[in-house]
Order: C-alpha cells, then sequence, then structure tokens
C-alpha cells in the first residue's frame, strides 16, 4: 500500500467513514471504538489496511491530554502526528428520532428523566475528547461529523466555541479555520437521501492548503439502481451466502460487486431478512411504491387483512411514515440504527418483505466485499444505519485533497478493488516521515 496522507478515526464504527478516506488514498494509523461488533467488524472488513486493527477503547476515559498522551505511547506507538483526525461522536443526544418516546417516558417516571438527561449529556460531550485529540495531534485538518440537528441544539455554539479556541497540551493556541454545512449524501453517488452535519477545519499555519469546498456533485442512483441485481429472497431468509442470478447493470452494482476476486465474484454474503408474520407480508403486497403507513389506502388494508392487527395501535398523526415502501425510481429515504428495532420503513419495492442487511448495507454505499460475519442480523443492521455512507466519506476526503496541495501530492486514489488486495501497510512504514515533511 503507498504512503499516502495519514488519518486516525474516532468513533470509527463500523467504518464508513474509514473506507472513503481509505478509497481516496489516505491510510489510517489508528480507529477507535468502544462497541465490540463495531470493532469486530471492522476489523473482519478494514483490517487489512492497517497492521495494528481498529481498537476497542472507552474514549470518555480520554478526558485530558496526559491521558490521550499516554493511550497513544501504549497503544499506536509512532502516532503523534497525522494529517486529519475523522469521527462521528455518538449522536443520539442530537437526534430528533425517538424523542417522542423518550418523553412519553418522562412524563411517567421522574427517574427516567434524570437518566436520559444524564446520558444525553455524556454523549453530547464526547466531542470533548474529539478536540482533545485534535490538541494533541495537531492534525492539517479534521473533520467532525454528525446529525443535522445537532445544529439546533443548545449545546451547538459551545461546540463550535470549543473547536474556535483549541490549545495544545503546552499552552499554545491552535488555530483552524472551520467550515460547516449540511450535504446530501444522494449528490454523492449514495442511493439515499440522508442529510450529514459536517464541520471541516483546516489550520491555519499550514502551508499549500486553501479553502475546504463541497466536491462537486452528480446524479442521484435510484433504489433500482442500486438494489436491482440482488437475488429475490423471502421474509425470514438466513442464508448468509448466495449467488448473484446474473451480472450486475450499470455503474452502481458494478462498484458494489468490485473487491470480490476468485470463486467469490459469483456470491453474495448476508442478504438476510427479518421474519414478518402473515398479516404483515399480506399489507406489503398491497402498498404501492412510496406508500406509507399514514396513506388512506394502507389504513383500509391494515384494517381489512386483520380487523385487529397489530399497527392499529399506532397513531396515524404521529407514526406517519411507520411503514414505509420503497420507491424504485428515487434514492430511497436516510437509513437509520432505526433498522435495529424494526425494518417497516423500507420496504423493498417490489417483494413483500422489508430490506435484507445487504440491502441496507448498498443504500449505503457499502460494497458487497464489505461483509458482517460473527455479526448478528439486528446488530449489522444497527452498524450499517450508524455509519457514514462511505462514497459520501469519499467525496468529503476528496475536498480536502482538492484543498490541499502537499496531501494531494500523496494521495492515489483506490477501487474497493484495491482496498481489498492490497497488502497491510507495516508499523515501520516510511509515510511518517514524508508526513512530518508535510505538516511542519
Ligand atoms: C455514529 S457512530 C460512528 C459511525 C462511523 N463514523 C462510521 O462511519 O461507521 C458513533 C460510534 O461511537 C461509538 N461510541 C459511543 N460512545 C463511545 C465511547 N465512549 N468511546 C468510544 N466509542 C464510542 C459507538 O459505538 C458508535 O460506533
Amino acid at each position: 500500500m503507498p504512503d499516502g496522507p495519514a488519518f486516525v478515526d474516532l468513533f470509527c464504527g463500523a467504518g464508513g467513514l474509514s473506507l472513503g478516506f481509505l478509497l481516496e488514498g489516505f491510510n489510517c494509523l489508528l480507529a477507535v471504538d468502544n462497541d465490540p461488533s463495531a470493532v469486530a467488524c471492522y476489523n473482519t472488513n478494514l483490517r487489512g489496511s492497517f497492521d495494528r486493527g481498529a481498537f476497542l477503547y472507552d474514549l470518555s476515559r480520554l478526558d485530558n491530554h496526559e491521558a490521550i498522551v499516554s493511550f497513544l505511547e501504549l497503544y499506536a506507538p509512532g502516532v503523534r502526528r497525522c494529517d486529519v483526525v475523522v469521527g462521528g461522536p455518538p449522536c443520539q443526544g442530537f437526534s430528533v428520532v425517538g424523542k417522542n418516546k423518550i418523553q412519553a417516558l418522562v412524563q411517567s417516571d421522574n427517574n427516567l428523566e434524570m437518566y436520559w438527561k444524564k446520558r444525553n449529556e455524556e454523549r453530547c460531550m464526547l466531542y470533548e475528547s474529539f478536540a482533545m485529540f485534535i490538541e494533541v495531534l495537531e492534525p492539517r485538518w479534521f473533520l467532525f461529523e454528525n446529525v443535522p440537528a445537532i445544529m439546533g441544539h443548545d449545546i451547538f455554539p459551545s461546540i463550535i466555541d470549543r473547536f474556535s479556541s483549541l490549545l495544545t497540551p503546552d499552552g499554545r493556541k491552535l488555530d483552524y479555520r472551520l467550515v460547516c454545512s449540511k450535504y446530501i449524501a444522494s449528490s454523492y453517488g449514495v442511493p439515499q437521501n440522508r442529510k450529514r452535519f459536517i464541520m471541516i477545519g483546516r489550520r491555519e499555519d499550514i502551508k499549500g492548503a486553501g479553502e475546504w469546498k463541497p466536491p462537486e456533485t452528480g446524479m442521484p442512483v435510484t433504489v433500482l439502481e442500486a438494489l436491482g441485481d440482488l437475488p429475490p429472497v423471502r421474509e425470514g431468509h438466513r442464508e448468509r451466502v448466495m449467488f448473484y442470478p446474473g451480472s450486475p447493470a450499470g455503474n452502481y452494482q458494478h462498484r458494489m460487486r468490485e473487491g470480490m476476486v476468485g470463486f467469490e465474484k459469483g456470491i453474495v454474503y448476508d442478504h438476510i431478512c427479518r421474519t414478518h408474520n402473515k398479516d404483515d407480508v399480506a399489507l406489503f403486497a398491497r402498498m404501492s411504491p412510496g406508500s406509507r403507513f399514514a396513506d388512506s389506502e394502507v389504513q383500509r388494508a391494515v384494517r381489512e387483512i386483520n380487523p385487529e392487527h397489530k399497527l392499529i395501535k399506532y397513531s396515524v398523526e404521529k407514526f406517519r411514515d411507520k411503514l414505509h415502501r420503497l420507491r424504485p425510481d428515487e434514492p430511497a429515504w436516510t437509513v437509520t440504527a432505526h433498522l435495529q428495532k424494526d425494518c417497516y420503513k423500507f420496504i423493498h419495492y417490489n417483494q413483500p418483505r422489508t430490506v435484507t442487511v445487504r440491502e441496507a448495507a448498498r443504500l449505503q454505499s457499502f460494497p458487497d466485499r464489505f461483509v458482517f460475519t460473527g455479526i448478528s442480523m439486528i446488530t449489522s443492521f444497527r452498524l450499517t444505519g450508524n455509519a457514514v455512507p462511505p462514497l459520501m466519506a469519499a467525496a468529503f476526503a476528496r475536498g480536502i485533497l482538492d484543498a490541499d496541495v502537499c496531501l494531494n501530492m500523496l494521495a492515489s486514489r483506490r477501487s474497493f478493488q484495491d482496498i481489498w488486495n492490497e497488502p497491510a501497510v507495516t508499523e515501520n512504514w516510511s509515510g511518517e516521515q514524508i508526513r512530518q515533511g508535510v505538516s511542519g
């Protein structure tokens, strides 16, 4: 693997953000997450790209500079400089998803109110560890990713203040120029209208770097273009290994199959689906593409199929899209970690079932070579929904390279095929010296 510019990924999850940076020719020096399943999934798929692999560690324990320095010395010797720090500290504290449910619980029990307050505060504060890593590593750039709702949160001005007043451990001021905005994944080749908040920071004192601009946008990819070549399966399908029924059609499907070599070329993994009862299957079959729970045709169908259907208890006003059938001719709506609870919002456009793990991964632009071996179906849905779509992450990485001549010189873009077939970077790689040269 060539000595590309280097990044550190904090709160790395299964590796969506990392995969995007790897695609653009960056090398990962360190990735950390406290979820064993996320780390296992990351290492199953991306470990080949660096010897050390992702670390299982609770970043809330690194709440001061000394702790971060000791952590690096102990677990990642040699990582005292890097070009980019990226990360998506957990977003539940800022997210609007599930607020109604929490509110209802809170009203019925005061202790729960305290519990949620504390939990949300802890989560919001995780951006502190991220800020302190920047203060220790002094990267040329950082990328902070989160849900768009963060911009309306009370804590947002404090976050901006924090990243505008960074200080190194020896008290030197670190000035970063910040660019904050919301971006939509479908502009960057992801078949999904997911919006993400991104804050990009560029160190003011570095040479050879200018303004970060979002890269050029392209034509949206539709759900049909994304999923059309996968084999049809029934609800409850649990065989993890299947064969593609035919050849890929179109750029996106070709790209999604990159990285498979030899006999694996014909295989599709993790095309597994939740089990549904017969009422649900009958209902899905009656829903037209794009229709949702609140639509009168769907409400009528629910009652006709079973006057005591379990979905009747859901209020139409509050749960307008409790059920939502994908449209084949548009990008999907946001794939979220809620998939771990149920997949009703992602009913396949022409099969009477919800999406499989492979389909959710494709809607997030994870290639088929990215597998969920040894990870339960529910957890696979969560890891997928939590991720930054790799192709969106790649667009942000490209934005950094376009703005930074020095890093651009070091980067050579990779395909998914390259990522899975290059030899691993070793600990004593010479990129360290090159980076020192450009980061000074
Ligand atoms: C939004 S997800 C990140 C997704 C990731 N950037 C990707 O693209 O796949 C947030 C991650 O933060 C991790 N996390 C939460 N609290 C943490 C902590 N205290 N220390 C380390 N990781 C933590 C979660 O396990 C989760 O994987």
